[in-house]
């Protein structure tokens, strides 16, 4: 389907929207090659005095993980490394000295979450077999179980018999509450890191954290489909549920579901990711992917308005792993890709991405969220004519499975020291943030 205004431009000489027939390579390749092109607009590490890794403001250093997750994917979908050293840089750059994704200028927003998004880019890299760093760099697998590890060891029962909370420092806002999200992201790495090293530490890992999720009611079942709610706080010990429905929640425990499915060919894992996808449906119209919490009512912040791009890349993941679903999961992205490319028609380059896959035409919302989400659903249309993620017995990533083990402080985010000027500095910030944060519509709890 080619958007009206596309096919007028289309006879312009340099005018160039992004035109898809799904699931041909050369064809999806080329809309890739324009959507990162509005990408790249947004990138500040090719700038000068720019920040190696990060998108310019308003993008939050999660997002960044979330964009490098998605460009890598293309490297691999593509067999294009123009972006190959971008995408190098940028892991190396942030990935902390203690090696897993806590660079200390970023503590003042991440999350648990927010470190998984990263997680999920060096766990990428090691199963996409992504060029590895020289031996005195720790491996992409070395960086995930670091991310592991420190996330591991944050694992609480005081309250709510288990979980991760939303924030790792207690100076930020959200400690209190714990979220659907960044215990998703554990499991999806346990899930992983089970699959790609066969050590089935992982995998009991994976298996705790997915019993908590489902009894303490994040992920609920009725009728053989799951609701999957926010989180919840500690406070009254989890017993009252956020009650918005993101995709991303469910497609990144699905996706963590279909790597166990795939690892230890247990029927229940399969049966799990049935009834997730079941539950995705809350998320379609006429098969094509929508963001229900805000996008009616056009209130998606920036972080929401990516959230279709990793719900994308976990959708293809799970058709990969799970062949029984493989069928239902294409038609969704092949659908929604199709609604994405004919959104990508706006914007002074005539290709700037929208964020109404429906609409048939771009709905003149323009952002790094609309590019990044368009680019995934796009791109996994491909997803099924290439190999699977690699694992020990085909990759290549080095790994260590004490990786940031101790690091820091932080397997006790009580006990990190903050001095007097660093925890004065945060608390404006957090003030300012806050501030922000009421204005805008807060970034997850409501
Ligand atoms: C690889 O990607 C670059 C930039 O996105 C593009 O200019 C180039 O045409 C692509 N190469 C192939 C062979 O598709
Ligand atoms: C923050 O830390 C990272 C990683 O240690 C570093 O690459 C970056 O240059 C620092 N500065 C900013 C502004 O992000
Ligand atoms: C994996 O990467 C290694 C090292 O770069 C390379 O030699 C090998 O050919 C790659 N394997 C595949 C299947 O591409
Ligand atoms: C907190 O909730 C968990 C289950 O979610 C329950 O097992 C535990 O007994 C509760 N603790 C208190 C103090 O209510
Ligand atoms: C590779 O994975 C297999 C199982 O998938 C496991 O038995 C083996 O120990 C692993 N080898 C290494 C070197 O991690
Ligand atoms: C696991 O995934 C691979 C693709 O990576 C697929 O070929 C295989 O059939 C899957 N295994 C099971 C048990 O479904
Ligand atoms: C398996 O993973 C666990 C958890 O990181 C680690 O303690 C253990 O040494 C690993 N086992 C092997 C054989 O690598």
């Amino acid at each position: 389907m080619l958007p009206l205004l596309c096919i007028a431009l289309s006879l312009l000489p340099l005018a160039s929207c992004v035109d898809l027939e799904v699931g041909d390579k050369e064809s999806v390749c080329a809309a890739a090659t324009l959507i990162i092109d509005g990408i790249m607009d947004y990138y500040e590490g090719t700038r000068y005095g720019g920040t190696v890794g990060m998108f310019q403001e308003p993008y939050y250093w999660w997002e960044a993980g979330e964009v490098f997750g998605g460009m890598l994917d293309t490297w691999y979908f593509c067999d294009n490394d123009t972006y190959e050293d971008i995408i190098y840089d940028a892991i190396l750059a942030q990935r902390g000295t203690g090696n897993s994704f806590m660079p200390q200028n970023q503590s003042l927003t991440e999350g648990n979450d927010d470190q998984g998004f990263w997680a999920f880019v060096a766990m990428g890299a090691a199963e996409r077999n992504f060029t590895n760093p020289p031996s005195d760099k720790p491996g992409w697998l070395a960086l995930a179980q670091g991310c592991y590890n420190t996330m591991w060891a944050r694992w609480e029962t005081a309250s709510c018999d288990g979980g991760l909370r939303w924030q790792i420092f207690t100076w930020n806002s959200g400690y209190n509450y714990k979220n659907t999200i960044s215990n998703a992201c554990l499991f999806n790495i346990a899930a992983r890191l089970a699959r790609y090293t066969g050590n089935d530490t992982y995998a009991e890992t994976a298996k705790t954290i997915w019993t908590w999720i489902t009894d303490v009611q994040f992920a609920t079942l009725t009728d053989d489909s799951y609701s999957v709610y926010d989180g919840a706080n500690v406070d009254n010990n989890c017993s009252t549920l956020e009650s918005t429905r993101w995709m991303y929640n469910y497609a990144t425990l699905m996706a963590g579901c279909a790597y166990m499915y795939n690892y230890t060919e247990e029927e229940s894992w399969q049966t799990e990711v049935g009834r997730l996808f079941s539950g995705m449906s809350i998320f379609l119209t006429d098969n094509v992917l929508y963001e229900r919490q805000c996008q009616t009512s056009k209130t998606c912040n920036n972080d929401q308005r990516s959230f279709r791009s990793i719900a994308s890349r976990f959708l293809g993941a799970t058709a990969r792993l799970v062949p029984a679903y493989s069928d239902q999961i294409m038609e969704v992205i092949d659908d929604s890709a199709t609604g994405a490319a004919a959104s990508c028609s706006g914007g002074s380059d005539g290709h700037t991405c929208g964020m109404d896959w429906s609409a048939g035409d771009w709905d003149g919302v323009y952002g790094l969220g609309e590019q990044i989400s368009a680019l995934e659903v796009i791109q996994n249309t491909l997803v099924m004519s290439k190999p699977g993620p690699f694992d020990n017995s085909t990759g290549t990533s080095e790994g260590n499975v004490d990786e940031g083990l101790g690091y820091d402080s932080t397997s006790n985010p009580h006990k990190i020291t903050v001095t007097g000027k660093d925890k004065a500095g945060a608390g404006v910030a957090t003030v300012v943030a806050l501030g922000i944060v009421i204005a805008l519509g807060v970034w997850m709890i409501v």
